[in-house]
């Protein structure tokens, strides 16, 4: 293993090697390739509720053979007033190779890496509404699985983009791909003030997905919102939530994501979270393979050693 940690806060960590080599060790591993197994043991920091992101963050870890634990904020020391760099530091004393942290603030994560003569390789499991770069990865390798080319794909994102930072990762990734045409859609005040360059805004949803080969669509994010903003459910699913009419208008066997939780009926459909052209359990599935590439990569398990296990 390197001896230099590896971290994962978001895709711009990446260059565009690392990000095929996640992706495609992601796929490899979910069509039966034989896992690594590594020597070394992970640190799961939740502070902020999470099902399948924490669930797969573990399952990856156990079938890498890892060592793994599970520290929710409620709890740990944070609740004592201890700090997150304090925290690393604790565990990094004890030999830990690998933090997995979810934070609700926004940039302090990066922040971390500074932390004096603190060893393990931090990833980022979703950091307020900045960035969550092993979604976007698993998002990306559940297409590619699907022998999706990501060149001359039209991507519609649709909901609360402004908090999603499923999203914000996704706007830094989908274009690195080679993804050209993505398409934002939501109410306008949870749109971003500013569309990344090149993003077209959609102020309605049947443009949103005309002729859109991937339709994504994210739940709203009431926990950072102020509660008098929150939309009423009924009224969002009227003009926002995704139906299979609205499917009608998109490219023939365009496909449905959506990261989860999915809240039935106001973001989407129960017939379409359902239907055949959803890949919400793809994606959940997948989840569990890019966590087990992201663990290779984050500790510089070269591809021969991978390969001779
Ligand atoms: C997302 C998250 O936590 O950012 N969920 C996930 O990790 N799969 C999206 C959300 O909470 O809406």
């Amino acid at each position: 293993m390197s001896n230099h940690p590896r971290h994962l806060i978001d895709v711009d960590d990446l260059d565009d090697s690392a990000i095929e080599t996640l992706l495609e060790r992601a796929c490899e591993l979910a069509s039966g390739a034989a896992p690594a197994h590594v020597a070394a043991s992970v640190v799961n920091l939740f502070a902020e509720p999470s099902t399948r992101t924490r669930v797969s963050f573990e399952l990856a870890a156990r079938r890498l053979g890892m060592d793994v634990v599970n520290v929710d904020s409620a709890g740990s020391s944070a609740v004592k007033g201890e700090s997150l760099a304090d925290t690393l530091a604790t565990v990094s004393a004890m030999g830990v190779d690998v933090v997995v942290m979810r934070q609700s603030g926004n940039g302090r994560m990066r922040e971390l890496l500074d932390v004096p003569g603190s060893r393990p390789s931090l990833v980022n499991a979703g950091e307020g509404s900045v960035s969550h770069p092993s979604q976007a990865l698993l998002d990306a390798a559940t297409l590619k699985a699907r022998g999706i080319e990501f060149s001359g794909l039209r991507v519609a994102i649709v909901g609360d983009v402004a908090h999603s930072r499923v999203a914000a990762s996704g706007l830094r990734l989908w274009p690195r791909l080679g993804v050209s045409d993505i398409r934002v859609a939501g109410p306008t005040d949870l749109l971003p003030p500013e569309a990344p360059a090149g993003v077209e805004v959609c102020r309605d949803l049947d443009r949103a997905v005309a002729d859109a080969d991937v339709v994504m669509m994210l739940r709203v994010q009431r926990e950072r919102i102020d509660q008098d903003q929150w939309p009423d459910p009924g009224d969002y699913f009227a003009r926002w939530g995704l139906t299979r009419d609205h499917l009608e208008k998109a490219a023939p066997g365009c496909v449905v994501m959506h990261p989860g939780p999915i809240n039935r009926g106001v973001e989407i459909d129960a017939d379409v979270a359902d239907g055949p052209q959803s890949l919400i359990l793809d994606q959940v599935r997948m989840g569990v393979f890019m966590r087990m590439a992201i663990f290779e990569w984050v500790l510089g398990l070269p591809r021969s050693r991978r390969d001779a296990t």
